[in-house]
C-alpha cells in the first residue's frame, strides 16, 4: 500500500511522548524504565497502524505492550489513533499509566534493544510478503528473523502469526521448524476456526482481506 506522507510527520513522531526515541538505552529494563512496573512484555513487529496493538492494549490493561514500525508516517497514524482513543475514553493522554508504546525502527535491530529472553510474545501480522527468492531475507519470518526472536523471546514464549498470503504462509511453515521451532495451533482458515477465532481481534489487513474473502492464515509458535 502506497501512504502518502504527511507534512511534519517526522517532527511529530520525534517529539511524542509514547514514541521510545531510543530503544536501545532500556535493553533489559524495558518494565522498570518504560512502564515503570513488571508485566508481560509482547511486541507487534510491522504493526501499520496499530488497530491491533491498540485494541490489544486497551482489552489487556496487565501486559505491557510495543509496537514496532519502520515507516514514519505510518507509525504517525498509529499513535494519532491512539491518543484519540485515549481521549475518547476520557483518560489522560500521556504515557503514566499507559501500557502501550511505540517505536520507529527496522526489526533488524531488535537484538540490539532486547536482552535475552526479555520479551514474552510476538506478533506478526501481515507482514510484508517480499515475493522474490533475492529478498527471502527480508521476510518477517526468515531465519535471519526467527533467530533474532529466539534471542530476545522467553524460552517458553510465542510467536503469534497472521497472513492472507500463502506464499509466505508456506514459506514460514517450512522455515520455523528449520529453525528449531514447533508448529503448536495453525490454521489456514482462522476466520471459521471457533477455536483459533476465540477473541481474535482483526489488525486493518485482516479487516481488509477478509471482506474482499481471502481466507486468513494463522499459526502459533513456541520452542
Ligand atoms: C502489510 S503491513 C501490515 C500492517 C499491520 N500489521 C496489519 O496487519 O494491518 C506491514 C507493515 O510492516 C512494516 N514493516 C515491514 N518490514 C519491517 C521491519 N523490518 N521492521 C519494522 N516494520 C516493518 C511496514 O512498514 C508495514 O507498515
Amino acid at each position: 500500500m502506497r501512504i502518502r506522507h504527511i507534512k511534519g510527520a517526522e517532527e511529530a513522531v520525534a517529539a511524542d511522548p509514547f514514541v521510545i526515541q531510543e530503544p536501545a538505552a532500556h535493553k533489559g529494563a524495558w518494565n522498570e524504565q518504560v512502564f515503570g512496573r513488571k508485566a508481560p512484555l509482547y511486541l507487534e513487529v510491522g504493526m501499520g497502524m496499530g488497530t491491533f496493538i491498540r485494541s490489544h492494549s486497551l482489552l489487556h490493561p496487565g501486559i505491557n505492550y510495543l509496537g514496532f514500525e519502520i515507516n514514519t508516517t505510518v507509525l504517525y497514524k498509529a499513535m494519532k489513533r491512539y491518543e484519540s482513543e485515549l481521549a475518547d475514553l476520557g483518560r489522560e493522554v500521556k504515557p503514566e499509566g499507559s501500557n502501550l508504546r511505540f517505536i520507529r525502527s527496522d526489526a533488524r535491530f531488535l537484538a540490539d534493544y532486547f536482552d535475552a529472553e526479555e520479551v514474552d510474545r510476538i506478533y506478526l501480522n501481515f507482514s510484508d510478503p517480499w515475493p522474490k527468492d533475492k529478498n527471502a531475507n527480508k521476510r518477517l519470518t526468515s531465519p535471519v528473523f526467527l533467530k533474532l526472536y529466539d534471542k530476545i523471546l522467553r524460552k517458553d514464549g510465542m510467536i503469534e502469526f497472521k497472513t492472507d498470503n500463502r506464499g509466505l504462509f508456506d514459506y514460514s511453515v517450512e522455515t520455523l521448524p528449520a529453525s528449531g521451532w514447533k508448529i503448536q495451533e495453525i490454521t489456514y482458515d482462522l476466520h471459521n476456526d471457533p477455536v483459533m477465532n476465540e477473541g481474535n481481534i482483526m489488525t486493518e489487513y485482516e479487516a481488509k482481506f477478509s471482506a474482499k474473502g481471502n481466507p486468513i492464515f494463522k499459526l502459533i509458535a513456541c520452542r
